[in-house]
């Protein structure tokens, strides 16, 4: 209804102001808005630029959306899944946080517009003509980096694979891998992915953790947060056993920024953490880990730090009861300058909503991302834009909070009427943000935020002169 508004009062303005030679396409825009959305016109171009990647033959989604006759059937619940913005999987807030991303694959207002007229006209073909040309199919367990043109990994290291049977509990698969290095390398970008197809069934979450050897280089990366319940501190865990990558149901591949990486030495391994499920039929599930590396002569100066951010306060328990919500909150100081470059929530069932604040230290708050309909099928990774990525001083406090929905609304809940604590089991809770994080001494941190500014007010510049 806006949109055609919108079109109505530019006709008229047309013919206004320059008679009727525009008079003309005045109408013909007129006639284009009464026109009907068509599949083969309309809707096969966004299913193509936005949801074959999934929704094709072999591919991780239930259903293709190629073909008119497989996407037809399932039109009311693509209205419903668009426009509420639940598919694509890109649930971030938009009006509030960071807003632009290296990996948006949200649709644009448009698009829901197109998608949501074209069901309520009924889901009508069109003229098969106006189809656009078909994409290629990758029905494969293909690297998402390669699709997204980054080249097949430098390196793979694949975890060996645990049979994990047709019934059986939940089963967390730790064994280790060899890093296959003669020299230090850097790693640019990192993705995690399941062995096989098959694989993708049974795999909630994989970290590849690095085991150390003898790292000079190692920081504080100062998020020390209290010892765990193993009595651990945060530094001792990141410092002893970095994570290289998290992986989890949905999720693509961390790409670090410019300038920035993962350093990796001969003799490191990998310790795999995988949390396997069982589907109902036997699989033999592992993951594999593509590693694209930095050319020699072009190693970055700056390491990428993968941390949790907790959204739990560790001195209190998780308590969640039965058909109730809860919310629970974490804070965490950052003892270094650091720049963060991705968000990716994480929860388990219950998880309905996540929110990452910085308090700086001037008292100020500033909301960095928010996720209000968080969904357990996507872990899905935001990363920020070089330029929008959040740019923090030390002694800045990451608030982190957490929502829960443990009633029968969620539609992930397998059992309302349980109480839920905290745990490592699909049905148990944990909340905390995925960050990667680079840590910046003062003079570099005062360079970094200088360019910055520049950039900003060229910008505004170029904006005002257009
Ligand atoms: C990153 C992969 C991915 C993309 C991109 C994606 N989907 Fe999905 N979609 C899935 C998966 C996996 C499921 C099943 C799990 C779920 O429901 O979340 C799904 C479920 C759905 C469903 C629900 C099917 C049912 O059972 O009722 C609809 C409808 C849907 N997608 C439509 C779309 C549309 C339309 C687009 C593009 C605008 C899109 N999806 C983009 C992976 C994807």
């Amino acid at each position: 209804m806006m949109r055609s508004i919108k079109r109505w009062q530019c006709a008229a303005a047309g013919v206004l102001t320059l008679g009727s030679l525009l008079a003309i396409s005045a109408s013909a825009v007129a006639a284009d808005a009464a026109r009907p959305v068509t599949f083969s016109k309309d809707v096969a171009p966004i299913f193509q630029a936005k949801c074959q990647e999934c929704h094709q033959p072999g591919s991780i989604a239930p259903m293709s959306l190629i073909t008119f006759q497989e996407a037809r059937p399932w039109a009311r619940s693509i209205k419903e899944r668009v426009a509420t913005r639940q598919m694509p999987p890109w649930h971030i807030d938009r009006s509030v946080g960071v807003q632009k991303f290296k990996n948006d694959m949200s649709l644009s207002d448009d698009q829901v517009d197109t998608i949501v007229r074209w069901v309520d006209a009924g889901a009508p073909q069109g003229d098969p003509k106006d189809l656009p040309a078909p994409k290629p199919i990758s029905a494969d367990n293909g690297w998402k980096g390669e699709r997204d043109g980054y080249g097949p990994p430098d390196i793979v290291v694949k975890s060996s694979e645990y049979n994990m049977p047709a019934q059986h509990q939940d089963v967390w698969y730790r064994p280790m891998a060899d890093l296959p290095l003669t020299e230090p390398r850097w790693a640019r970008m990192v993705e995690i992915r399941p062995r096989s197809l098959k694989a993708r069934k049974t795999i909630h979450h994989s970290i590849a953790y690095l085991v150390l050897n003898n790292d000079p280089e190692a920081v504080n990366t100062g998020t020390a947060n209290g010892p765990d319940r193993r009595g651990n501190t945060d530094d001792d865990i990141v410092n002893r056993r970095p994570q290289l990558m998290e992986w989890a149901i949905g999720k693509g591949y961390d790409l670090f920024r410019p300038g920035t990486g993962k350093l990796l030495l001969p003799g490191e391994r990998i310790a795999w953490d995988q949390h396997i499920h069982a589907v109902g039929e036997e699989i033999a599930s592992g993951s594999e880990i593509g590693i694209w590396l930095y050319k020699k002569g072009e190693e970055p100066k700056k390491r990428s730090y993968l941390i949790g951010f907790t959204g739990i306060d560790r001195s209190k328990m998780l308590d969640i009861p039965p058909n109730s919500m809860a919310m629970t909150e974490g804070f965490t100081v950052l003892k270094e300058n650091a720049l963060i470059e991705n968000f990716q929530p994480h929860f388990h069932l219950r998880g309905k909503s996540m929110q990452v604040e910085a308090i700086l230290p001037d008292g100020s708050k500033q909301v960095i991302s928010y996720v209000g309909n968080f969904n357990f099928n996507w872990m899905t990774n935001y990363i920020y834009d070089d330029d929008a990525a959040p740019l923090l001083p030390k002694g800045t406090v990451i608030h982190v909070t957490a929502w829960y929905d443990n009633t029968k609304a969620n539609k992930n809940n397998p059992d309302p009427d349980q109480w839920v604590g905290y745990g490592d089991r699909t049905v148990d809770e944990m909340a905390h943000a995925w960050m990667n994080v680079v840590y910046f001494n003062d003079a570099e941190y005062k360079a970094l935020g200088e360019e910055r500014k520049a950039k900003t007010v060229k910008t505004t510049n170029d904006e005002k002169q257009q």
